[in-house]
């Protein structure tokens, strides 16, 4: 298809296409390991990977070579057959994680609802808990677990029985009970600008979740697949979670995402209780496999924590970054309010870097700005980012 430039793009969306997303203005052509390319012959350093999808960067030729070989052999049957790809892809990411079962879904929020269904399951009407901050997805139980106002206020009513509470230990820990069914946190808040759960915290929460037999789900939909430098972000926390939700990078692009529970939780679901046309097809699972064949492998993750560390290194000797948090290549670069203040808002600097520097990130907090940058990314090329970083904040 021939494709369009920007103006005629929007004139098409602006009639023919629901303004859910304020879309940034580039209109993309292809992409290739960091970069992106635009119809007007621009090439874009993609530090945000699709909001943390395209992990091994754009047209990874072993993801390709596994979709194409997948899409001319089988696209589709059904979960009512056994197909081996997707059950090898079950039993691949179990045994690197909790070691119990896999429902696959077609996206983080999906792998959510399969988690406050599994919830519900474990303990009939039980409350799920949930903090402040965080992000679930956009779908009505994901939402209901997403307790920001702007998102949920204008669909009201929501999926009773979900409570949000503080992040503190005292406040999970006090507000978990016999009733609650699970408590649903993401190890690191991604959304809300890559800000970290402490340990500690994840130790007293599943204390309490075992005292009172209710389920700790972790929510690794932008935290899992090598994000932060192991294979799954728990993994560095010392606290092993009853069941992680999984998606975003998992096949590079193509929709898959996944609930993997501990074994204990096998039977929990029955034949019935839940289901996916699509989800965990053959042409996404092998995108997967291909992933899986690459991020999970020790030295693979050992340079995901150098390139983390070079860039933490690089951005914060920028002046008017005052810090970068975050693990692996998930950071979250903490600005000078000065600074921002100097160009309008973080949202601003990361226009001017888009439009005039040719580099995508994002900014989650008023202060913050977020990378997530392809787990691939050689040193020159972090280098090259945070050189137009430096600049983008001294002009
Ligand atoms: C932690 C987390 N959970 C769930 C989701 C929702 O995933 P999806 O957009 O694939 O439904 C996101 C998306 O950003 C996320 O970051």
């Amino acid at each position: 298809m021939q494709q369009l430039p920007l103006s005629d793009l929007e004139a098409i969306e602006r009639r023919h296409v629901l303004p859910t997303y304020a879309r940034l203005p580039v209109s993309v052509a292809s992409g290739s390991d960091v970069w992106l390319h635009t119809v007007d012959g621009r090439r874009i350093l993609d530090l945000l990977c699709g909001l943390g999808v395209t992990s091994l960067g754009h047209s990874h030729p072993a993801v390709t070579e596994a979709i194409v070989a997948q899409a001319g052999t089988l696209l589709h049957t059904s979960n009512l057959m056994h197909l081996t790809g997707p059950v090898k892809l079950a039993q691949r990411l179990s045994q690197s994680s909790l070691g119990g079962g896999v429902f696959f879904t077609n996206s983080g929020a999906e792998a959510n609802e399969a988690a406050i269904k599994l919830a519900r399951r474990h303990k009939r009407g039980g409350e799920i808990l949930t903090v402040h901050e965080g992000f679930h997805g956009r779908t009505y139980g994901a939402l209901s677990a997403t307790p920001q106002e702007a998102k949920q206020e204008p669909f009201a009513p929501l999926v009773p029985g979900f409570r949000a509470v503080p992040n503190t230990t005292e406040a999970i820990v006090g507000a978990i009970h016999d009733g609650t069914a699970a408590v649903l946190l993401e190890t690191i808040k991604g959304e809300s600008g890559v800000l970290p759960l402490d340990p500690e915290l994840l130790a007293a929460v599943r204390d309490a979740c075992d005292a009172h037999e209710a389920l700790l789900i972790f929510d690794e939909v932008q935290t899992g697949v090598g994000r932060t430098g192991r294979l799954w972000s728990y993994q560095a926390t010392g606290v092993t979670p009853d069941a992680i939700t999984v998606a975003k990078a998992l096949a590079n692009g193509l929709p898959i995402g996944a609930l993997i529970t501990a074994p204990h939780l096998y039977e929990t679901f029955q034949a019935g209780d839940h289901g996916s046309t699509f989800a965990g097809g053959p042409v996404a699972a092998a995108a997967a496999h291909a992933v899986l064949d690459v991020v999970d492998d020790e030295r693979f993750l050992a340079r995901v924590n150098d390139a983390g560390e070079r860039f933490r290194t690089g951005l914060t000797a920028i002046p008017g970054v005052v810090g970068a948090r975050g693990s692996g290549l998930m950071l979250g670069v903490e600005l000078d309010p000065d600074v921002v203040a100097r160009h309008g808002s973080t949202a601003a600097i990361a226009a001017t870097l888009l439009d005039e520097h040719d580099v995508w990130v994002n900014a989650p907090r008023p202060t913050t700005l977020r990378l997530l940058p392809p787990l691939t990314i050689l040193d020159e090329q972090i280098d090259d980012g945070v050189a137009r970083i430096a600049a983008a904040l001294a002009a």
